[in-house]
């Protein structure tokens, strides 16, 4: 029989029910994020630690990356006389299991509990050294009066959650953390079921890894994980997917998360460049409305789609590759997105109906209405792909005289018929002059700045018009844009139609106003910061 069962079964009813009253007032009082710390030496963890005391105080420390973690222990009795509220746990993972600590079992155990001594309140041990444990080991982690973290990492998948679970509940921990890794995002939605079935038998944290893992880093602990963990600061990241503590409270609102409130997203394959989890979040917050917005990295639609349905997210912003895949999942598209074909916003009603929009078409409708007259205006679009199809359906719709011009004429042509606008050739440029020509080609994106080399959109000799709009938003300064600037004419960006697309999306989520200064200005703080981070 495994020593975890036989100790359990002797001794569960002194030693659990003590030890779960001590682990349910500790979870009642516990803050939502533990930050994990790390550092070379005991003088930087306890500094780091030190700087999250006031809005974090709950600290994780990872002894394992100290060369020797006793080392640590006089500076943290120093740093807990100073911070008597901050919440601690000391971790040691051995290198085995994920972790730096190279150490035998018993070395672990032996640290554990001059940590509890420093004065940490939660100690953890990983299920693979637990099962090496003997009695005395147990009661020597037990004697230190900390609450008892054993825990379980899978770095490949997730799967036999409960079979897991039930193995360490043998062992006589206060709190069972099961870390598992997802490879797609219904992963998590497998992990916030277990957690829903297991936190009322005790304590239980969980949360997946990886990239796909967001989901449930935030929304574990209204299905009862007793709480999340976030790094430190950028690259200290002590698991794959770990969101920055500070991201989860302030941008993700972490602490506010409840129930109630409303999960939004956008989708695509990739999705991490995004900057809409900045602005709705940034518009949720500045509306007081309960939702939280997430990047949706979906490999396949049917794993997005049946997301939708078991979290369930409450509507969708998506992007490449899926507005138009997205289209046959829909129960309804208004008239323009069914004329566009392509869908950039989904909203779920109370029912579980999906509803596709597409607010591509206010993105490029509402910047250029700021500058003039729609009707009978001339507006250029170079390209006939998705993005195009919304601005020339859109501009028809608003009474404007619409040409396109595209590399593939067919396809031009083709749109141009659709829409009842007009097809040039490149030749015929020099002698048109335009209200405005917006670049709907992929050409200046970041990624195509080879081709953009070998075949400049249009010449300046071209550029007839009194404004031009470039759809593109990264990087901001394309070749078009500078052209234009060269030649004295006014440019609107790309980012301005990102924000009015979103901020069109905001308004049929919310029923409100977006409060589109302020996305403007964050989106403007993130570029800048991009900017600044491709210039190191
Ligand atoms: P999106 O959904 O962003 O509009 P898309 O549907 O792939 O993307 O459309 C890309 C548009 O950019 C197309 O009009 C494409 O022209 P083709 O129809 O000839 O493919 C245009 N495009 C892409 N690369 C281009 C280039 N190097 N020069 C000119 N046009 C280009």
């Amino acid at each position: 029989m495994a020593f975890g069962l036989y100790y359990a079964r002797s001794h569960i009813s002194m030693t659990n029910i003590s030890s779960n009253i001590a682990s349910r007032l500790l979870r009642q009082r516990l803050p939502r994020v533990c930050v994990a710390v790390i550092g070379k030496n005991p003088a930087e963890m306890v500094t780091k630690a030190e700087d999250f005391a006031r809005d974090n105080p709950f600290i994780e420390f990872r002894l394992d990356y100290l060369p020797q973690p006793v080392a640590l222990f006089p500076k943290l009795k120093g740093f807990v006389e100073y911070h008597p509220h901050v919440n601690m746990i000391a971790t040691c993972r051995r290198a085995n299991n994920g972790g730096r600590f190279k150490g035998s079992v018993a070395a672990q155990v032996d640290i554990l509990v001059k940590a509890a001594a420093a004065g940490c309140q939660l100690i953890d041990i990983e299920l693979e050294s637990a099962t090496q444990l003997k009695a005395a080991s147990w009661e020597k982690l037990r004697k230190t009066g900390a609450a008892i973290i054993l825990s379980f990492h899978d770095f490949r998948s997730t799967k036999n959650l409960d079979k897991t679970y039930q193995k360490m509940c043998t062992y006589p921990a206060d709190f069972i953390k099961v870390v598992s890794t997802a490879q797609e995002l219904h992963d998590n939605v497998e992990m916030m079921k277990f957690l829903e079935r297991r936190s009322d038998e005790r304590p239980v944290i969980g949360l997946c890894m990886g990239e796909q893992g967001l989901i449930s880093r935030l929304l574990s602990m209204r299905a009862g994980s007793a709480f999340t963990f976030g790094a430190a600061s950028a690259g200290e990241e002590t698991g794959p997917g770990q969101i920055l503590a500070r991201t989860l409270r302030e941008t993700f609102r972490i602490d506010q998360l409840d129930v109630s409130t409303r999960v939004y997203g956008v989708v695509g394959d990739p999705i991490s460049h995004s900057l809409s989890p900045v602005i709705m979040n940034t518009g949720f917050r500045r509306e007081n409305f309960n939702a939280v917005y997430l990047a949706l990295h979906a490999k396949t639609i049917q794993d997005l789609m049946a997301c939708v349905r078991d979290i369930p997210i409450h509507g969708l912003s998506v992007t490449l590759p899926y507005k138009e895949a997205i289209l046959k999942y829909l129960d309804r598209t208004d008239q323009m997105t069914t004329k566009i074909g392509a869908c950039n916003t989904v909203i779920r009603s109370q029912d579980g109906k999906l509803y596709g929009f597409n607010t591509d078409v206010a993105g490029v409708i509402r910047p250029l209405e700021q500058r003039m007259a729609l009707l009978g205006a001339k507006i250029l679009v170079l390209g006939a792909g998705g993005a195009a199809r919304a601005a020339v359906f859109g501009l028809k719709d608003r009474g404007a005289d619409v040409y396109i011009m595209n590399r593939t004429a067919g396809t031009g042509q083709k749109l141009a018929k659709q829409a009842r606008a007009k097809f040039i050739q490149r030749k015929q440029l020099s002698k048109l002059t335009f209200d405005c020509i917006i670049n709907a080609t992929s050409v200046g994106m970041d990624g195509d700045l080879g081709k953009e080399k070998e075949q400049p959109l249009l010449t300046e000799k071209e550029l007839n018009t009194k404004f031009i709009f470039e759809m593109v938003y990264t990087p901001a300064e394309t070749k078009f844009v500078k052209m234009a600037q060269a030649k004295g004419i006014p440019v609107i960006f790309g980012s301005e139609m990102f924000v009015h697309q979103g901020a069109r999306q905001f308004e049929i989520w919310t029923g409100k106003p977006a409060p589109v200064d302020e996305m403007q200005r964050v989106v403007h703080h993130a570029l800048a910061q991009r900017g600044q981070a491709g210039k190191k």
